[in-house]
């Protein structure tokens, strides 16, 4: 039987409209009523769950709120019957950490049809290196795949590559035999970038030079995008014939400056990435491939690992984009 009481990542609004995060006491009568209760053993922190910790417009209404849109763990309760005590499983996306309370506390209760079952090939820490960035950078480079980029059709541009979303797509594509052009705005992780598969790294200005104009020359065959704005618009000029560009995030901006002229004179594909509402069919392909065919064997090159009492420094280096890699949250040592 699980405890009643456990620890979490507190994060209330102050009359000020400023928002205080603490580590407390949460109580399992307070979580909602989901047909899965869940003892969380790792999450991690994702661009987002900064967002939700200090009250950005748009993600979380309600206060008190433990955020944390990632959760590996094993099953105490499921009222449903689809799991078992005991059986591990992984939850990312929906509601998750928005508006439900979330992996940064020692328990979730959420909808059984949230969880994925944990994989055989990876632990609940290394689901957890991978967590939504993972899938998210899974889903990327499977739209490319799908869309027909083959490693010898050339260069794929990751850009914002030092971070989570990042740093696994430069991982899986290096993997799977592509050659990785790295994006970053942190000459210093050069060495970094490499040592995760890129085959070159390059100033985020490198991108975006000769950007004002309709059409850059020709260069890469994919691009895995998490930054928009002119990033995302210099990227897709730049893009070859019949190449395909993902676009996931927007860490530079909401908007795209780009005309037509790449899709209509180029056969540019521009394919957006949603890992929220994505549906069971395609997130367990990729869990499988981040379990099996794309399982990295530098994964703890690529996390860090914290505890909630850790945990509002990284919230406040993610929002600044000084984060290397992913952070694992551990719940257990919480
Ligand atoms: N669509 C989805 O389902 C989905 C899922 C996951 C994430 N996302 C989105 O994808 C984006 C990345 O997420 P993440 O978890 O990888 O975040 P992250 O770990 O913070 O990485 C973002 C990286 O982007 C670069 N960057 C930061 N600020 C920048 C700026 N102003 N201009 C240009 N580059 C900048 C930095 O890398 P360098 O220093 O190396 O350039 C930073 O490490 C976010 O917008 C997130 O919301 C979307």
């Amino acid at each position: 039987m699980a405890a009643r009481t456990f620890t979490a990542l507190i994060v209330e609004k102050r009359e000020s409209d400023s928002f205080s995060c603490t580590v407390g006491t949460r109580s399992i009568e307070d979580l909602p009523a989901g047909d899965l209760l869940i003892k969380v053993h790792y999450s991690s922190l994702n661009y987002k769950d900064a967002l939700s910790a200090t009250g950005q417009f748009g993600i979380t209404k309600k206060y008190p709120h433990t955020p944390g849109i990632d959760v590996a763990g094993e099953v105490v309760e499921c009222r449903d019957g689809s799991y078992k005590p005991g059986d591990k499983v992984i939850v990312t996306s929906y509601d998750l950490g928005m508006d439900t309370p979330g992996g940064f506390g020692q328990y979730v209760s959420v909808p059984s049809c949230w969880a994925v079952p944990l994989p055989d090939g990876l632990t609940l820490r290394e689901s957890m290196v991978l967590g939504t960035a993972g899938l998210t950078a899974g889903l990327c480079v499977r739209k490319l795949v799908r869309n027909g980029v083959q490693p010898e059709d050339g260069e794929i541009l990751v850009t914002g590559a030092t971070g989570g979303v990042g740093s696994i797509a430069v991982a899986i594509l290096a993997k799977t035999g592509y050659r990785v052009v790295a994006a970053t705005g942190k000459a210093s992780e050069t060495t970094y970038l490499h040592s995760i598969g890129a085959a070159e790294v390059i100033s985020r200005e490198a991108v975006t030079a000769g950007g004002e104009q309709p059409l850059m020359a020709e260069r890469w065959a994919g691009v895995v995008d998490v930054v928009g704005g002119d990033m995302l618009g210099a990227a897709i000029k730049a893009t070859r014939y019949d190449g395909t560009v993902t676009c996931c995030g927007l860490v530079g901006s909401l908007e795209m400056p780009v005309g037509v002229l790449p899709f209509i004179l180029r056969g540019v594909s521009l394919m957006g990435v949603d890992s929220v509402q994505c549906t069971m069919e395609p997130r367990r392909a990729v869990w499988e491939k981040l379990a099996h065919e794309w399982k990295l064997d530098n994964l703890d090159t690529i996390a860090q690992e914290c505890t909630l009492h850790d945990l509002e420094k990284e919230i406040h280096a993610i929002l600044q984009g000084h984060v290397r890699g992913r952070v694992v949250v551990n719940l257990l040592e919480s």
